[in-house]
This record gives structure tokens, C-alpha cells and sequence, in this order.
């Protein structure tokens, strides 16, 4: 198995892909003035007024989202079964999408959802096709300010973006951590310049929020742990799975001693 079907092995079977949790996509879509009716709403308008046209109160029509680097669609569940929309789950890879078409039969969404299979940073969407823009844990793959630009063009005038993006909670940090995400991803920063960054890109904020400690210990690294023995025992305890082991673990003890300098932010904003 090559290092890359061994990280698949890995993750394919985790409820999500990275850390975030469903009561945080649902207060980012409190905070997007999106939130639906309440309970048995699934069928129903969203009810709040999204200044792109849909979701006013009676209005029928479904809100078009796209869920970019979904995963096997921990986030993409909760917007179908939350809203009346037509959500384009998107992701590079084909084995994420079928278990996430998989789950959505599961939770009896998939009628609101298609599956996409396409890069990020190439999209064959049209110009303004979208309500909303949804992206949890994945645009560090293009890097934030490349993906917001990017995307911007798919969204309509009023549309929403959503994104969580890896942020420094203020400017003090030990030197340790500070070298690690900066070789990681230099585009690490406080959230104050990620606003600058959504407004240099024609956004207004509308929220943000910080992904809290369970997100990332209860829902994402703590279930992770637990399958590194099967994992372990499944590839011969080989060097590609022992290696891949050990960056996770190290990944995890970073977070757990320094969780209080980095994390996720949740970034809601709105195209002018
Ligand atoms: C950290 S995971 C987050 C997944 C999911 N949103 C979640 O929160 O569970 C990042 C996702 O981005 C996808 N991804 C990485 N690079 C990509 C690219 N260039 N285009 C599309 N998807 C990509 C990965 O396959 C993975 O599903």
C-alpha cells in the first residue's frame, strides 16, 4: 500500500475528516442567518432571509450550496437535514464521496445532495451559482486567501462563505509551536488578519467563533486514537503505518499542550 491509500485506510472510516463538530456547523449557520424552523424542519424553508434572494420565509426555492472538501460529509449532513437547499458535496477523493453518499442514504438527505469529484482550486462551477459557500478544515489546502478569492466568483451578490481555517488566538506563542505551523502552513495568523483578508477580498464578516477544545479531542484525534491499534495490527505494524501513526500522535500531543495559542476559527461572511 502506498503512504497515500494507508492515510485513506485511516480516516475513510472517522465520522469526519477533521476536528469540528455538529452543533458548531449549526451555530455557524445560526450566525449566517440561516437556521432552519426547528424541529422535523428538514422539509422546510430556512427562516431567515438571505439577502442572495432564497430563504425568505415562504419563499420554496432551495438554497444552492457547495460544500468544499467535504470529507465523507460530517458538515454536508447537517446543512441537508438543516435546510431546504441543494448541496454540491465536493472533494478529490472518489472514496470520500461514496461513503458520503453511503451516509447520506443512511439520514434519507440524498436527495438533496450531489457529489462532485474535482480539485478545489478547479471548480466547473458557474458565476454567482451559489447561496452559500461551505468548506470546514480544507481550504489550508489552497490556502485561505487563494480559496476566497477563488470562490468568491462562484457565489452570488448577499451569498454566504463559511470556512474554518486554521488562526493564532492572539501574538504571543512559544517558539516551538510557532515553528512548527509556520514550516506547516505560514499562512497561519490572528483572526483579525483573516478579516482583513475576507474584506481585501470583497467580504463582509458577519461572525466568527473558535472551534472548542472537543472539536478537536472528542469528535476528530480522540476516535482517532482508538483506531491506530487495528490500524497498526491490519499493515504488519509496516514503517509507512508506524510513520503515519507517530505524525498523528505528534500532531495530537501539540495540540493537547499548546491548544490554547492555536485552533480553528470559524470564519461567516457575506460577498458585497
Ligand atoms: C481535514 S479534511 C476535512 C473534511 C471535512 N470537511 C470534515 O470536516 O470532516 C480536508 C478534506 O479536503 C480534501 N481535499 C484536500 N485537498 C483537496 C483539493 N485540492 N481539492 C478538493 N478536496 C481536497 C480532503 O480529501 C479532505 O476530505
Amino acid at each position: 500500500m502506498t503512504e497515500f491509500e494507508l492515510l485513506l485506510d485511516l480516516h475513510l472510516p472517522a465520522e469526519r475528516q477533521g476536528p469540528g463538530g455538529d452543533a458548531e456547523t449549526k451555530l455557524a449557520l445560526q450566525l449566517a442567518g440561516l437556521m432552519s424552523d426547528g424541529p422535523g424542519s428538514s422539509e422546510s424553508a430556512v427562516s431567515v432571509r438571505n439577502d442572495s434572494g432564497a430563504g425568505a420565509k415562504g419563499d420554496t426555492r432551495a438554497l444552492k450550496i457547495a460544500d468544499i472538501g467535504c470529507g465523507t460529509g460530517a458538515s454536508t449532513m447537517i446543512l441537508a437535514e438543516q435546510l431546504n437547499a441543494e448541496i454540491t458535496a465536493v472533494d478529490f477523493l472518489p472514496e470520500f464521496l461514496q461513503e458520503l453518499e453511503k451516509r447520506a442514504k443512511a439520514r434519507k438527505v440524498e436527495h438533496k445532495i450531489r457529489t462532485l469529484e474535482s480539485s478545489m482550486d478547479a471548480l466547473p462551477f458557474q458565476e454567482k451559482e451559489f447561496d452559500m459557500i461551505w468548506s470546514e478544515g480544507a481550504i489550508y489546502n489552497m490556502g485561505f486567501e487563494a480559496g476566497i478569492s477563488a470562490w468568491k466568483s462562484f457565489l452570488k451578490p448577499g451569498g454566504k462563505l463559511v470556512v474554518s481555517e486554521i488562526t493564532w488566538f492572539g501574538e504571543n506563542r512559544p517558539e516551538e509551536l510557532d515553528r512548527h505551523w509556520k514550516s506547516e502552513y505560514p499562512e497561519i495568523a490572528v483572526a483579525s488578519a483573516k478579516f482583513q483578508a475576507l474584506e481585501r477580498n470583497g467580504f463582509r464578516p458577519l461572525g466568527y467563533f473558535k472551534l472548542p477544545d472537543s472539536c478537536w479531542l472528542d469528535n476528530y484525534y480522540g476516535p482517532m486514537e482508538k483506531r491506530f491499534d487495528a490500524f497498526l495490527e491490519k499493515h504488519d505494524r509496516s514503517e509507512d503505518a508506524l510513520a503515519i501513526v507517530e505524525a498523528e500522535r505528534n500532531e495530537i500531543s501539540l495540540y493537547r499542550k499548546y491548544s490554547e495559542h492555536f485552533g480553528y476559527g470559524v470564519y461567516i461572511a457575506q460577498k458585497i
